[in-house]
């Protein structure tokens, strides 16, 4: 049995057939329609989400399979004090696969060491969000064609911001990936992922301040958002939560076939002006989490289709 806590639970090769499948569902979604029938997908999530537990229920309903879950810890027996262990064993009885979303960091893994069933880290605290990574890594590989020899600009909250974390891990992988990281000196990237992720693989990065700067010299601008619940005081918010503002004007700067992605939600980070220009990808990225979370739960299950 096979979870998935982080993206580099899959080697490159097991990634690459993950997002050919991806790439075939979304060309035959038809072919698919009935691969999960039977099955049952549990979404325990104790933290808000719009797009991944939304994204997993469709996943799961478009292999014709079925749902169940909560959707915050006060609707679940965790506002009685139940654990997470616990509550995975339960789980185990009633699904064939569970997505689990935390505030904790390392919450998945307790879950999925109690668990008779696959389980999916659907984030973990700040620390990784594998499964946005796959809907990243599918973004790019299905509208810039590749992986590799690619300058990707990581701006925003890169010390809190999870999906970040996650994407670096996973594309330091490929040949050639240059990380420009973009952040107020209070969001920079954790020590951990800067010594023991990028400087320990001999990854070429830089870290600056100024989103102009940067602009010019990008492939793909993956903007993120201020992640407000896990400050420690509301002003340190405000006082960062506009320091980055991606508008037209700015992205007049880049490159024609620069691609923008945003994990979402959005608060103020890109204007909706943007949202018209053709560079703009982060409602696609949004529909590809879709097609690569279906391919997760057929490979994670071993259901294969001919
Ligand atoms: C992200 C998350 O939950 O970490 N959202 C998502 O899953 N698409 C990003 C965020 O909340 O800012």
């Amino acid at each position: 049995m096979r979870h998935l806590m982080s993206p580099l639970d899959f080697s490159v090769e097991e990634l690459q057939n993950l997002l050919l499948l991806a790439g075939d569902i979304e060309k035959n979604p038809a072919k698919y329609a009935h691969a999960c029938e039977g099955k049952k997908l549990a979404t325990c999530f104790y933290e808000p989400s719009t797009r991944t537990r939304l994204s997993f229920e469709a996943a799961m309903l478009n292999l014709g399979g079925n749902v169940l879950g909560f959707h915050s810890a006060d609707s679940s027996s965790a506002a009685k004090g139940e654990s997470v262990s616990d509550t995975i064993r339960v789980i185990s009885c009633y699904a064939d696969i569970c997505a689990i979303r935390h505030p904790k960091e390392g919450a998945a893994l307790v879950a999925s060491q109690k668990s008779k069933i696959p389980v999916i880290n659907a984030g973990d605290g700040g620390h990784q969000h594998p499964t946005q990574t796959l809907t990243d890594l599918l973004t790019i590989y299905s509208l810039k064609g590749r992986l590799d020899n690619i300058t990707i600009g990581l701006c925003g909250d890169l010390k809190f911001g999870r999906t970040v974390h996650s994407l670096i891990n996973a594309l330091i992988r490929y040949p050639n990936v240059k990380f420009v990281l973009i952040s107020p000196e209070e969001l920079k990237i954790p020590s951990y992922i800067r010594e023991d992720v990028l400087m320990a693989n001999h990854v070429d990065f830089v870290e600056m301040e100024r989103l102009e700067d940067a602009i010019p010299d990008l492939d793909v601008l993956y903007m993120t958002r201020v992640q407000r619940e896990r400050f420690f005081n509301e002003e340190d918010y405000i006082r960062l939560k506009d320091f980055y503002v991606l508008t037209q004007e700015k992205l007049n700067m880049a490159k024609e076939d620069m691609m923008v992605l945003h994990p979402l939600p959005r608060v103020n980070e890109i204007s909706v002006e943007v949202d018209d220009d053709p560079r703009a990808a982060y409602f696609k990225q949004a529909q590809y989490g879709v097609y690569v979370r279906m391919a997760l739960i057929l490979t994670l299950l071993g259901i294969t289709v001919e």
